[in-house]
């Protein structure tokens, strides 16, 4: 009898404890799930200034055939488009987004090859996709364009 109580009474702590961490496991995911909603989700417009950004430097990197800038910069422009999907995967247009990954692997290639013809024909052809999107996403006027002049003058994108 005696052996049963202190059973009984081992199970009653254990299952105690259980419950005690299930409550604790519960109040941690909850806030998670409140910093998840409450937390900063930047949207599509705010992803695409990013992109607009390295669209422009990646221009004058390739320009000066200073391929480890370009190359950055066409990897700055891979990551904003997975935070896209990431955490824009309510907007219907970011299904589209993959319209841009022909272009994409286009430019790469002139990088990797070190071709600065290849890499303008392929910038060209880039900067028509992201316009091809802009019309099948009803935002065709958002127009993009081959830079004039380098987007901030306190970079420099000669190979030094
Ligand atoms: C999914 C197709 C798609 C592709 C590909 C795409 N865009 Fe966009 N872009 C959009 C949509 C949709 C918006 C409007 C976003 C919003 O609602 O704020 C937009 C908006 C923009 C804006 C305006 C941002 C602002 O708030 O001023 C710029 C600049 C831009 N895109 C640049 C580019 C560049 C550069 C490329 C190519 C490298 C590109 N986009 C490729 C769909 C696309």
């Amino acid at each position: 009898m005696k052996k049963l109580a202190a059973i009984l009474a081992v199970i009653g702590i254990l299952t105690s404890c259980n419950s005690g961490q299930n409550a604790e496991v519960q109040r941690l995911q909850a806030q998670v799930d409140s910093l998840r909603d409450n937390g900063y989700r930047p949207g599509l417009g705010e992803f695409m200034m990013g992109i607009q950004v390295h669209h422009a430097k990646l221009w004058f990197a390739g320009e000066a055939q200073n391929w480890e800038l370009a190359n950055f910069e066409m990897a700055e422009i891979k990551e904003t488009m997975d935070g896209i999907k990431q955490y824009c995967a309510d907007r219907p247009e970011v299904k589209l987004l993959k319209l841009i990954d022909p272009a994409m692997d286009s430019v790469n290639a002139a990088i990797t090859q070190k071709n600065e013809q290849q890499f303008k024909s392929s910038y060209l052809l880039l900067t028509t996709t992201c316009n091809d999107c802009h019309h099948a996403t009803q935002h065709a006027f958002n127009v993009i364009k081959v830079p004039d002049t380098p987007p901030y003058s306190n970079q420099v994108f000669t190979t030094q």
